[in-house]
């Protein structure tokens, strides 16, 4: 079958869950049940600081564009034009007059999705297992490159929310783990790679989206759960804080240009009109001087929305296909109308404009958007939804330049040896047998399944709009023959699940080393293989995998289980197997599969650490998703009483010290992975920097400026005679002048900001800074060195090989975890007998927490103890922090 195909049928699929989506109320302020949580207001929506460092060009570029701009023009930037109505999955509109042709916004988080000649690189996920800042910034780079070349101006990730709260999220494998710091740290560097190769980085999504149930209502309805909201993250601002927030902080930190709001409520608010988290936490906490993007069909609300902190509306639609917006004629008339202020559009098109800048772009020298998402052939409407515009939209431009090298080392490098009885690595074995359908090729191809809706032959990507076209795919099958047959090894492979009796005839054959591969995969709420609405129903393999392993295992002593997975499975048998020689987590590592698990079979390669812990069961993780709405029909209430105890955290408390055989440890733990040598942890030594104290930010902003002057006769705003108008298509005019109720199309028009909107959101006068605030990333200070801390690690074994040495940290206190990481290296061939030194700097947020009452980061009076170690439970030094 034709992609073209499937991607229409899996539209479709979307559609329908949008038609059931009746247009949401807006917020509800103040929130009609008191006993549901609440999300505080905060108003009004921060404008860009032109003095915060690392904006301040791009800040005095924007300003000098914006400011020649119509109200018109600006809406067009701030508004998509609507779903299929232009060639990416996200398109604006654009300013003719000034020559800036539609900003394209493309998925995704691990290659451009919708794609051709383009590179599928590894999932999140499997990148944080290498721990390499290196390769996250190298990955990062080649994503950014990809995007810019195919005329793509912001890339929709990466990833770290999901967080991965729950084992079995169904998007948890686009993020780096779920670590806030590990998380953070790669958000950041991938943050990096993309912008400086010319493309705007999109950290998603903001925030608490850790379920794909009940995110949205139409996807819900679909599914046949009669909900009327979408679910609501309810979680205290202290773990905000400290474990969901901490990520994104990083990335801001880092200049990210662009945020997505989520489809989730957070404490009964939509996150893209959540004043609490957009306007209060990003933009005024964390210093974001980027713009906000709604995820696609995620706002609910226009006013309502642009006071919060939304910045622009995606796809611009208010929901797929209807024509109708809540910005585009809705934002001119509002600002028209005086609802919203000057200022306030001002500043979104500002922050849109300021990324651009800042990522080294301008306007006149774009590379074309020379792709089109909605048709594999050369030529396409360009307004697919609505067959308008014929002509030629796919170039072939091929964008993967030399990034196959990367993808293999980072997929190997990323690939954690779980248990290794000295089978591994394989060295011209003389009878080589490769068992399972994991190992081999969908028959329908790699990109036989619409956004790999499915989950035929090996897995290399999770499925949903976080995926790409494989240029190609090197299977386990093909890499491990052309190895063995470099070696003169014997090879047979049997890729049916089922075929049980030849299995077994054939791995029992003697001299035979027996790898079985199996896999779990997951994705997004909108597809539902084998009945997995996004996140997975359970934490064990599919397609009989867990027969097949013990089918292998009973019959050969040999036995190699390769694992592909989007998270935790469950392997606690398998770990005290004693046929089961080996363990390998090959992760989702993208189109080198096979190429890069040959790497670490074959000992070629360094492996990775496990960046979440694999528990003995589901339910041994403490939390999970919801399946079941709870709240009647009213939005599902997901409370995060857990707080900071999520993964290792959470096993840290329940079953400290407890051994790998217990039913409440980890099976393996957080940050754990073999590899071909040792290592000695020794020397321990801890300096203290003298940085001084904290001082909470005070003063206040700017004034917010208004940028220009616009005529306020709506009659200078009707459609132009000479657009030709498009159906379905968003434009920034009004579609009658006669009066604003006949432009809106909206029943309840007429209502004033002081009717609908909370006090203060239309104030432009300097307002007061938060202790906490100052620049991208906070408080300044909240990034001194506090300590560095030294320690040795010495190659004991025999063979060159990488470490990578880890870092905890105890806050001390009654009610905080056990320890959290707070420091890591990948140290790269280490020799032999060969002794390097571990270093990680102390900052003054790591070793804080956040305190409610002051609404800053407090260093608590209780000893805290810093651990290094090789794992989460492998810390053999630890010393008080003096
Ligand atoms: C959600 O409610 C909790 C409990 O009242 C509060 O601590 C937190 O700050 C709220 N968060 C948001 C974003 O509203
Ligand atoms: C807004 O964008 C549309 C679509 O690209 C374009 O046709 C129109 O001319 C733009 N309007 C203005 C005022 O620039
Ligand atoms: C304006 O927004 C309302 C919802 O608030 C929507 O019903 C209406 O169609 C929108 N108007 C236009 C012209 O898109
Ligand atoms: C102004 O326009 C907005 C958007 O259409 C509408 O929601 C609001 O009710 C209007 N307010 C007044 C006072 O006309
Ligand atoms: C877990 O889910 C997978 C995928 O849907 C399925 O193949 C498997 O049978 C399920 N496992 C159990 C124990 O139900
Ligand atoms: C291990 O494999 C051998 C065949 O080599 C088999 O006889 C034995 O029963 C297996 N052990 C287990 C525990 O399955």
């Amino acid at each position: 079958m034709k992609t073209s195909f499937l991607l229409a049928a899996s539209t479709a699929t979307i559609l329908d869950f949008a038609a059931a989506n009746a247009l949401p109320n807006p917020q509800p302020y103040p929130p009609p049940h008191s006993n549901e949580a609440y999300s505080p207001p905060f108003y009004p929506s921060p404008w860009m600081d032109p003095n915060a460092p690392g904006w301040e060009q791009a800040y005095a570029q924007a300003k000098e564009f914006v400011s020649g701009l119509t109200l018109l023009e600006k809406v067009n930037l701030t508004t998509g034009v609507g779903w299929m109505g232009e060639k990416c999955v996200g398109n604006v509109g654009t300013v003719p007059r000034l020559g800036l042709r539609s900003l394209c916004m493309q998925d995704g988080p691990l290659g451009l999705r919708f794609n051709r000649y383009n590179s599928a690189f590894a999932t999140g996920l499997t990148a944080a297992a290498s721990w390499s800042r290196h390769l996250w910034v190298d990955r990062g780079t080649a994503l950014g490159s990809e995007a810019k070349n195919k005329g793509v101006d912001v890339l929709l990730g990466p990833v770290a929310g999901p967080l991965g709260r729950n084992p079995n999220g169904g998007r948890n494998v686009e993020g780096f783990g779920n670590d806030p710091y590990l998380a953070g740290v790669a958000l950041a560097d991938t943050v990096t790679g993309i912008q400086n190769a010319g493309t705007v980085a999109c950290a998603k999504h903001f925030l608490l989206n850790e379920q794909e149930h009940f995110r949205q209502v139409g996807e819900a309805n679909g599914y046949g759960y009669p909900i009327k909201e979408a679910l609501s993250s309810n979680v205290d601002d202290k773990t905000i804080h400290e474990v969901y927030g901490w990520p994104f902080q990083d990335a801001v930190k880092a200049g990210v240009g662009s945020i997505m709001c989520s489809y989730n409520q957070v404490n009964n608010s939509y996150a893209c009109q959540n004043s609490k988290l957009l306007n209060g936490l990003l933009k005024e906490e964390y210093g974001f001087q980027g713009f906000v993007m709604s995820d696609w069909q995620a706002q609910h609300a226009g006013v309502s929305t642009a006071a919060a902190g939304l910045d622009m509306t995606m796809p611009g639609d208010t929901l797929f296909n209807t024509g109708a917006s809540y910005f585009g004629s809705n934002l001119t008339l509002a600002v028209l109308n005086g609802t919203v202020p000057e200022w306030r559009i001002d500043d979104m098109v500002m922050r849109i404009m300021a990324s651009f800048f800042k990522v080294g772009k301008s306007i006149n020298n774009l590379v074309d958007t020379n792709f089109d998402s909605w048709t594999d052939g050369e030529f396409g409407y360009v307004q697919a939804a609505v067959n308008e515009n014929w002509e030629k939209v796919n170039y072939g431009v091929d964008v993967r330049a030399d990034h196959a090298n990367h993808i293999r080392e980072a997929g190997a490098k990323g690939t954690v040896i779980l248990k290794n009885n000295g089978i591994l690595p394989l060295n011209k074995p003389k009878f080589l047998t490769v068992i399972g359908e994991d190992a081999g090729s969908n028959p329908a191809g790699p990109n036989g399944c619409g956004d790999r809706g499915c989950d035929d032959g090996t897995l290399a990507m999770e499925w949903g709009s976080g995926t790409t076209n494989f240029p190609y795919l090197v299977t386990p099958d093909t890499a491990i023959q052309n190895q063995a047959l470099q070696d003169g090894s014997r090879y047979e492979s049997i890729l049916n699940n089922y075929a049980t009796s030849a299995i077994q005839s054939l791995v029992s054959q003697p001299e035979a080393i027996a790898i079985v591969f199996a896999n779990s995969d997951s994705g997004e709420g909108y597809l539902h293989p084998d009945g997995n609405e996004g996140d997975r129903k359970n934490i064990t393999l599919w397609k009989n995998g867990d027969d097949l392993i013990k089918t292998v295992a009973a019959n050969n002593a040999k036995t190699i289980v390769v694992v592909h997975s989007t998270g935790p499975v469950i392997l606690k048998d398998y770990a005290v197997h004693p046929n089961i020689s080996a363990i390998v987590w090959a992760g989702t590592p993208g189109q080198e599969s096979g190429n890069s698990l040959v790497d670490i079979l074959y000992g070629k390669q360094s492996p990775g650490r496990t960046p979440f812990t694999w528990g003995p069961s589901l339910e041994s993780y403490g939390v999970q998703v919801m399946t079941t709405p709870n709240n009647g029909n009213n939005a599902p209430q997901d409370d995060f009483t857990e707080g900071a105890f999520i993964d290792y955290r959470y096993f840290d408390k329940v079953a400290p010290g407890k051994p790998r055989s217990s039913d409440k440890a980890p099976t393996y733990e957080f940050g754990f992975g073999l590899s071909w040598s040792t290592f000695k942890f020794s020397n321990l030594q801890i300096q203290k920097n003298n940085a001084g104290p904290l001082n909470p930010t005070t003063g206040k902003t700017i004034a917010a400026p208004a940028l220009g002057t616009f005529s306020k006769n709506l009659k200078d705003y009707g459609f132009p005679k000479n657009i030709r108008r498009i159906k379905e298509f968003i434009y920034p005019y009004l579609s009658s002048t006669s009066s604003g109720q006949a432009a809106s199309g909206d029943s309840h028009y007429g209502q004033t900001a002081k009717q609908f909107l909370p006090a203060g959101a239309t104030d432009g006068s300097p307002q007061p800074r938060s202790p906490s605030s100052g620049e991208p990333g906070g408080n300044r200070q909240l990034y001194d060195v506090i300590y560095t801390i030294t320690a040795t690690i010495t190659n004991t074994g025999k063979v060159m090989d990488d470490a990578v040495p880890q870092l905890y940290l105890s806050h001390g206190g009654p009610n905080e975890p056990v320890r959290v990481l707070r420091g890591f290296d990948r140290i790269e061939r280490i020799a032999p007998g060969q002794s390097v030194t571990f270093k990680a700097d102390l900052t003054r947020r790591d070793i804080s927490n956040w305190d409610t009452k002051t609404q800053q980061w407090v260093v608590t009076k209780f000893p805290k103890t810093v651990y290094v170690g090789s794992s989460s439970r492998d810390l053999p030094l630890s010393a008080r922090l003096p």
